[in-house]
């Protein structure tokens, strides 16, 4: 195959990239995003902050014009993110106890109803633990306590019976306190009936991180019956170091069944949230790296 996309299709997978709606009128960047992925996430636009400015006042269009741009050309459509400690509008940070959780439930039902049936995963709840396993101590855990995330679960299923409903998380690459953490947080939800059906691995690496448990860490996951997928793929670096990353996440995943696609967190090094790093695929002349032919080849 001559593109990510279709190279991922042929294993039945898909290769996504993380996308901004104001770019969509740069030719470069919508010409090789048309070309290279079969599947898209919103960077930003379908974030609390985003799409409910003030309470119970959705804005969907610019999350809108995304959902088009994939269903016109076929795309899957990853939605970012119901539930975050994080990029939450100022009305949400001031409320408490079950003012809070009615909001909660009421954002989700607002923006996974608005979207069901468009998406092909939620990412439901994002970055709720600690590096040590722990429970971040953020609003949603101080204010609603530990049930918070299978309440939100519990909310997405309902508002999008088709969803596939993911947890999300960085610094979960390996075996370690924090994937572990998820891990047992999975296992525990389908002992009780918790609707999960993947678990996102973020990877935002480096050309120097350990990936020696990386596959094992994705079989875990996917051996309980759940499908793991790579959610905001970037490494930092440059040249054949980070190709060889690159590489490595992209064999783990072809490795395992149930990896059922990888997502670029950008498409460009013009166009990155890691402003002094060059971690994607394309350079800012939109021009294949190293890495890129690496990915090609391994898919
Ligand atoms: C980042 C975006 O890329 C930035 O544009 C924004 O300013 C902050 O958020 N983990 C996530 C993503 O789940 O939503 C984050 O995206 C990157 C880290």
């Amino acid at each position: 195959a001559e593109t990510l996309g279709d190279a991922a299709a042929q294993s039945g997978r898909y290769f996504g990239a993380a996308v901004v709606p104001e770019l969509l009128n740069d030719t470069n960047y919508v010409t090789t995003l048309d070309r290279e992925f079969n599947a898209i996430v919103a960077e930003n636009v379908m974030k609390w902050d985003a799409t409910e400015p003030s309470r119970g006042q959705f804005n969907f269009s610019a999350g809108d014009q995304l959902v088009e741009h994939a269903r016109s050309r076929g795309m899957l459509v990853r939605g970012h993110t119901l539930v975050w400690h994080a990029q939450q509008p100022g009305w949400v940070q001031g409320l408490s106890g079950n003012d809070l959780r009615q909001a909660m439930i009421d954002h989700i039902n607002g923006v996974a109803g608005h979207w069901s049936g468009d998406i092909y995963a939620w990412d439901v709840v994002n970055e709720a633990f600690e590096w040590d396993g722990t429970r971040r101590q953020s609003n949603l855990q101080q204010q609603l306590g530990q049930g918070w995330i299978e309440e939100a679960f519990h909310a997405a299923r309902a508002a999008d019976p088709n969803a596939k409903l993911c947890y999300n998380d960085y610094s979960i690459d390996g075996i370690n306190l924090k994937s572990t953490a998820i891990y047992n947080m999975v296992i525990d939800f389908q002992a009780r009936g918790v609707p999960i059906d993947c678990v996102g691995i973020q990877s935002h690496l480096s050309w120097d991180s350990d990936l020696s448990s990386y596959q094992a860490n994705l079989q875990r996951f996917a051996d309980l019956g759940i499908d793991v997928e790579i959610t905001e793929l970037d490494v930092g670096g440059s040249g054949s170091a980070q190709a060889a990353v690159y590489q490595q996440v992209t064999e783990a995943c072809l490795a395992v069944a149930r990896c059922t696609g990888i997502t670029t967190w950008g498409i460009t090094d013009q166009h990155t949230w890691r402003p002094n790093d060059t971690p994607l695929l394309f350079d800012a002349n939109y021009q294949k790296k190293p890495a890129y032919h690496a990915v090609l080849a391994a898919l």
